[in-house]
């Protein structure tokens, strides 16, 4: 393809001109590995977006996708179902933690930030509280690009384009001096969710409705919470009556070798984001899954039963098609064992990728189950130009990995082997060298 052929596309958190003059256009792919246009087969070190973790291409999903357009290609996402949306409800609830057993269907992690937090400010109206209506996230926050998520979200660059748009206040993130190169969760730094309490003290707990937060932030870095922070926000959201929001886009589905980061630090929350790996990547679909007692509340209105209790949806929430492909790629997960598989060779990425601790330019290296970051040494007033280097440099050298401000990540496919992991790895060093 040449430039101007390429001019049409307005290309989203891309360097455009970069890029047209230098594409890296991706052609096909198969299991762990991209294809480009320039014949070359490239290790696909951050499972598309944090999507495929499975490896691409499955040959069941397309085949589920496929049955499924020939059979019911969409049906009307308001006043009418497909039974397919409510099986892949009762099994998804069926994976949750107890409590949480209802889930609205949207298409992405954005509009999971928002279907969330709108449920939230409507909960607390519908129960006869609302003033409560204030969102608490955290600097270094990512829940996607919408209104609601730059608001809480904590991302510098889209505070300074867009401001804040929806009431929000931000605990601080949890990269902690001293615990650079922990392996797993850090030690240290639980009381950093104390701050919570003054931030509910201040704004007072009448007008806070939830807290949302990363159990594990992914595009920030994969900055892994210390150990019993989590448990504390929630103790401190319960005290104040405050819901408690997981944005677990990145983090369910077998990412951190359990179905859950719920499940995995045992911490419940009011309300679970997902999107992503719940399809493989294959076709958009998110779903947020609310606890029965917010449900309930709903349910208990005295409207008419045939006007919507939530007056909220997408016209493809519930897409036939993005439900076969859950379907056909949850069967994947369980059949192949590939969460196991996860939880099992963690150690072994861990050690792994501790190795490019005495690389030229790195200050941290921050793991859990199959994702990593690590923060490299910002040239002068230029935080974000070394991480891009080295992400292009291993793009050339056949890896893709993901440079996301000053930081490298890794998400890798659960499918990866060890000597996969040795190759990245490697590669990484060699383009930190
Ligand atoms: C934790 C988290 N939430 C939300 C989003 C936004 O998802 P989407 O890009 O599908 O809107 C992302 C995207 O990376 C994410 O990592």
């Amino acid at each position: 393809m040449d430039r101007a052929e390429m001019e049409a596309f307005w290309m989203p958190y891309t360097g455009n001109r970069e890029f047209k003059k230098k594409p890296r256009l991706i052609t096909g792919a198969k299991g762990a590995y991209y294809f480009s246009e320039d014949g070359r087969k490239i290790f696909d070190g951050m499972s598309g977006l944090w999507t495929t973790g499975a490896g691409h291409n499955r040959i069941e999903i397309a085949d589920a996708v496929s049955e499924q357009l020939r059979r019911l290609d969409y049906s009307p996402a308001f006043q009418y179902g497909h039974p397919l949306a409510f099986e892949l409800a009762e099994r998804i609830v069926s994976l949750t933690p107890e409590s949480l057993d209802h889930v609205f269907y949207t298409n992405s992690g954005s509009e999971c930030t928002d279907t969330s937090t709108k449920i939230a400010r409507a909960y607390w109206r519908q129960i006869g509280q609302p003033a409560k209506t204030k969102i608490i996230g955290r600097t270094r926050g990512y829940h996607g690009a919408s209104w609601g998520a730059i608001s809480f979200g904590g991302i510098p660059a889209n505070k300074k384009l867009w401001g804040q748009a929806v009431d929000s206040d931000h605990l601080k993130h949890t990269l902690l001096p001293g615990n650079e190169f922990s392996r797993g969760l850090p030690q240290s730094g639980q009381d950093l969710a104390d701050e919570l309490e003054d931030i509910i003290t201040l704004h007072d707990a009448s007008n806070v409705a939830a807290v949302i937060v990363e159990p594990i932030s992914g595009s920030a870095g994969v900055i892994v919470p210390p150990v019993g922070y989590l448990q504390r926000l929630s103790d401190i959201c319960r005290k104040h009556e405050v819901l408690l929001i997981f944005d677990e886009v990145i983090t369910a589905f077998g990412r951190i070798g359990d179905w859950f980061a719920a499940s995995a630090f045992e911490v419940t929350p009011d309300i679970i984001n997902v999107a992503k790996q719940i399809t493989n990547g294959a076709i958009p679909l998110g779903a947020v899954i609310v606890k029965g007692e917010i449900y309930q509340a709903f349910m208990e209105s005295d409207s008419p039963e045939y006007v919507a209790e939530l007056p909220h949806g997408y016209t493809y929430s519930s897409h036939p098609v993005a439900c076969a492909a859950a379907m056909a790629s949850l069967d994947i997960l369980e059949r192949e064992g590939l969460i196991e598989r996860v939880r099992q060779l963690a150690p072994i990425f861990e050690s792994k990728v501790h190795q490019l601790r005495d690389s030229p330019n790195v200050l941290d290296i921050r793991n859990y189950g199959f994702a990593a970051g690590m923060t490299l040494k910002p040239y002068p007033g230029d935080p974000t130009r070394r991480p891009w280097e080295v992400a292009m440099k291993c793009w050339e050298n056949g890896f893709y990995v993901r440079s996301g401000g000053d930081t490298i990540q890794l998400g890798l496919p659960f499918i990866t082997t060890e000597s996969e992991m040795d190759s990245v790895v490697n590669a990484i060093g060699d383009a930190l060298s």
